[in-house]
């Protein structure tokens, strides 16, 4: 499987050491031979079509450097999307940072992937937030492979879990925990800290993004609704159909009260008709009463009843591991 990387940050670096450590079982397993034939960073970018050495990409990336600086096959500047036409390989991996305005450069990125035939892997939520039935769309009549696990849940399997084990059931509602950062920060002030200071801390810990803002407004939230609504529940919505509210109003002495009566608050997505993203009540023996910063999904299905997935949302090998399960599944469709 011949393969070019966009973006070699947390996310890519992780999926280059699994790549690595791993090479021999992935390919005993599962028969998964990846060949790196390209990677590209914010920089620069390395090419060499009988593939580059991940040991190499690695160590200039620890150094703090672009890949456009490696030795005989990096060239720096930005990538011409035009480069891809003159290459041959399978898939194209997309790491880059999330873009919520307008989904760039990741948006053009897939696209043109599509139109020259070639399967996707993303991590990335922002095409998929902002156009996620015209990106579906697209692969399907370029008749590729489009996965994303890594979007919703980092390494959780909540996609395929609904989209694999609950087939044959009828998914009739979603409703869940899909920010770490927001449920850690209603967590501590449930301890009877201020919004600030578990925020603070959240960051301090790596949770939060340095502007948050996307976590405490329920954006993050609602985008990956969008991509669990769609892909599971066949919707087709984007980021502006869903309602979205976030924590910045809840005060400690919302959380002390629902407290007394046995409850909890909690940032929850949900789809059942209406997508929406607010701050809920619950009671404190919910399956979506989880603590600190993990994710909790509930699929509510029409014969198996309710069925919840509980597990970190985030995390850079986490979150590879997706991909690997991503590029085992496109392996197999390749045949
Ligand atoms: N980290 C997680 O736990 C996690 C979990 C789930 C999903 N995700 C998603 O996965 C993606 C990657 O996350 P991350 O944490 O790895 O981000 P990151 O550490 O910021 O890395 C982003 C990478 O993209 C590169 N990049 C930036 N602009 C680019 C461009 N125009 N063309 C090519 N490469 C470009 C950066 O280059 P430089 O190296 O030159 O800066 C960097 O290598 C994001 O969309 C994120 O939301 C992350």
């Amino acid at each position: 499987m011949r393969i070019i990387i966009f973006g070699c940050g947390i996310v890519g670096r992780s999926l280059l050491e699994l790549l690595k450590v791993r090479k021999k079982e992935l390919n005993i397993s599962y028969g998964l031979a990846p060949k790196i034939l390209g990677v590209v960073d914010s920089k620069g970018f390395a090419i060499n079509t009988e593939g580059l050495n991940i040991d190499e990409i690695l160590r200039i990336k620890d150094l703090g450097r672009s890949v456009g600086e490696m030795e005989n096959y990096g060239k720096k500047g930005a990538f011409e999307l035009e480069i891809l036409e003159n290459i041959e390989f399978d898939l194209l991996i997309d790491m880059t940072p999330t873009n919520i305005v307008n989904g760039e450069p990741a948006l053009s990125l897939i696209k043109r992937a599509f139109s020259l035939k070639l399967n996707v892997i993303t991590t990335n939520k922002g095409p998929l937030a902002l156009a996620m039935p015209l990106l579906l769309e697209l692969a399907k009549h370029n008749n590729v492979s489009f996965r994303f696990s890594g979007t919703v849940g980092g390494g959780t399997p909540l996609l395929d879990f609904a989209k694999k084990c609950l087939m044959g059931d009828k998914i009739l509602a979603i409703r869940g925990i899909l920010n770490g950062t927001t449920n850690y920060i209603l967590t501590e002030m449930e301890k009877g800290k201020e919004f600030s200071e578990a925020l603070r801390e959240a960051q301090v810990k790596g949770f939060a993004e340095a502007d948050p803002s996307l976590d405490i407004d329920g954006i993050d939230s609602a985008s990956k609704l969008v991509i669990l609504a769609n892909w599971i529940l066949g919707k087709k919505i984007t980021l502006k159909d869903v309602k979205v509210q976030g924590i910045r109003d809840i005060r400690v002495k919302d959380l002390e009260d629902a407290k007394k009566k046995g409850k909890t608050i909690k940032l929850i997505a949900s789809v059942n008709g209406e997508a929406k993203v607010e701050a809920e009540t619950i009671p404190k023996d919910s399956n979506l009463a989880v603590s600190g910063s993990l994710n909790a999904v509930s699929f509510i299905s029409q014969y198996a009843g309710e069925e919840t997935i509980i597990g970190r949302g985030a995390g850079g090998k986490e979150t590879a591991s997706s991909v690997i399960r991503d590029m085992i599944e496109i392996r197999g469709l390749m045949g």
